[in-house]
């Protein structure tokens, strides 16, 4: 059922070998140093990372939700701050301009973002507003041809780095997810400012900030899709962001694995290695498998979507188990490395940092559940 084609397993061999030789020799350093990785970004852009799933009449890669699910779990492998700035430009700033945009919309804005000239970011949460994403309150009016937008988003990933800004706003607060409308912004208006960079727990090296919109005027024809029509934008848009975050997380969860495996086999305890005591094969085989099933079903998900179907509730599945696995994963490598895994001298600490964001962004572990609940009980 998971047969991968020649050219899916080139991809992930092409992202695995970049990642391991250039990505994770630094991912330590930037995680201390909080330093955006601007190089790295710049090849992802130039091997064709950061627009995968554009056509290539468009300037992107062309290729399908397969190979970016497996490209992203070798990313994030390394780093996955690197990997969440893949993610976000691929799954949430280019997918709904692709997904949703007229022919001038994507004509002007994929090629540069596929190349990754353009960085983007997206735009949903509010300080207020997070899990209940239909109560947003950044209002919109119309203003003859424009529009103008006043509010502020929050925990927006590549923030101070993005070009182009795919945001929602509602033109009337009172009917919640109805009155959302969705826009592309051009972030050099005058309006548009990064109020605040926020200090994080895991991936470092990725920017994520607080945006203020204020009086921002966006032109008529930079909507997306019809007034109104936003909310749909922003939930299929997740849909697929979900499918990344799955990804990121499988990765994450695979490093955790990897070293532990090795530890286990170097460090001696009551004379012998300690992957000789059952306590650790236990974990070994307990990580293993659960990661095995989540990139089952995160492999599921992304069959579907290329299939055309719509996924919500496959995505989520994805999204929950891979995010849970990675946390359980980053707490057993720890575990394993016992003293040392609290130690920031070694990967394992970082990652267990790096795993705990899974659960909380693009939907936490319990929106996962409602929109898995939902699709179930309807
Ligand atoms: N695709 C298309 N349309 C969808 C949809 C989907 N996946 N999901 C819902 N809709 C539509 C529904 O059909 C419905 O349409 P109608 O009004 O025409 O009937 C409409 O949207 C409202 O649907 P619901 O009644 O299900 O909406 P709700 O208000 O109950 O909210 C929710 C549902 C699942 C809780 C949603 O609010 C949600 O996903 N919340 C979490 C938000 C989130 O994930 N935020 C993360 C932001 S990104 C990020 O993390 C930052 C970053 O930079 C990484």
């Amino acid at each position: 059922m998971f047969e991968l084609t020649e050219d899916q397993q080139e991809i992930r061999d092409l992202a695995r070998n970049f990642a391991r030789e250039q990505i994770l020799p630094g991912a330590t350093e930037r995680d201390r140093s909080h330093e955006f990785p601007t190089d790295i970004v710049k090849q992802l852009g130039e091997m064709g990372f950061l627009g995968m799933f554009v056509p290539t009449e468009y300037g992107g890669t062309g290729l399908d939700v397969m190979s970016y699910v497996l490209a992203l779990e070798e990313i994030c492998y390394a780093d996955a701050g690197v990997g969440v700035i893949m993610s976000v430009q691929n799954s949430l700033a280019i997918y709904p301009i692709l997904a949703f945009g007229n022919e001038e919309q994507k004509h002007k804005y994929l090629p540069a973002m596929a190349s990754g000239e353009k960085i983007g970011c997206y735009a949903l949460t509010e300080p207020m507003t997070g899990s209940d994403a239909g109560a947003q309150k950044t209002r919109v009016r119309a203003d003859g041809d424009d529009y103008v937008l006043d509010g502020t988003k929050m925990w927006i990933t590549n923030g101070p780095q993005a070009d182009v800004c795919v945001a929602y706003a509602n033109l009337e607060v009172e009917s919640k997810h109805k009155g959302v409308c969705a826009f592309i912004i051009d972030t050099a208006t005058e309006g548009f400012s990064v109020s605040k960079v926020e200090e994080k727990m895991g991936i470092r090296c990725s920017a994520t900030a607080e945006l203020v919109f204020e009086n921002l005027r966006v032109p008529g024809e930079n909507r997306l899709l019809g007034e109104r029509e936003g909310f749909k934008v922003a939930m299929a848009t997740l849909d697929g962001g979900r499918i990344g975050i799955a990804a990121q997380a499988l990765g994450i969860a695979q490093r955790c694995l990897d070293l532990s495996v090795e530890y286990a086999k170097e460090r001696v305890a009551f004379g012998k290695p300690i992957a000789n005591l059952q306590a650790i094969q236990w974990k070994i085989a307990d990580m293993r498998t659960r990661i095995e099933a989540a990139r089952l079903l995160t492999w599921r998900a992304a069959q579907l979507k290329d299939a055309g179907k719509r996924a919500s509730a496959e995505c989520s599945m994805a999204k929950l188990m891979a995010s849970e696995v990675a946390n359980f994963c980053a707490y057993e490598a720890v575990q394993i490395h016992g003293g040392y895994g609290y130690s920031a001298e070694y990967e394992v600490e970082r990652l267990y940092r790096d795993a705990r964001i899974t659960t909380l962004y693009e939907g936490t572990s319990e929106i996962q559940r409602l929109v898995i609940a939902k699709d179930t009980l309807r």
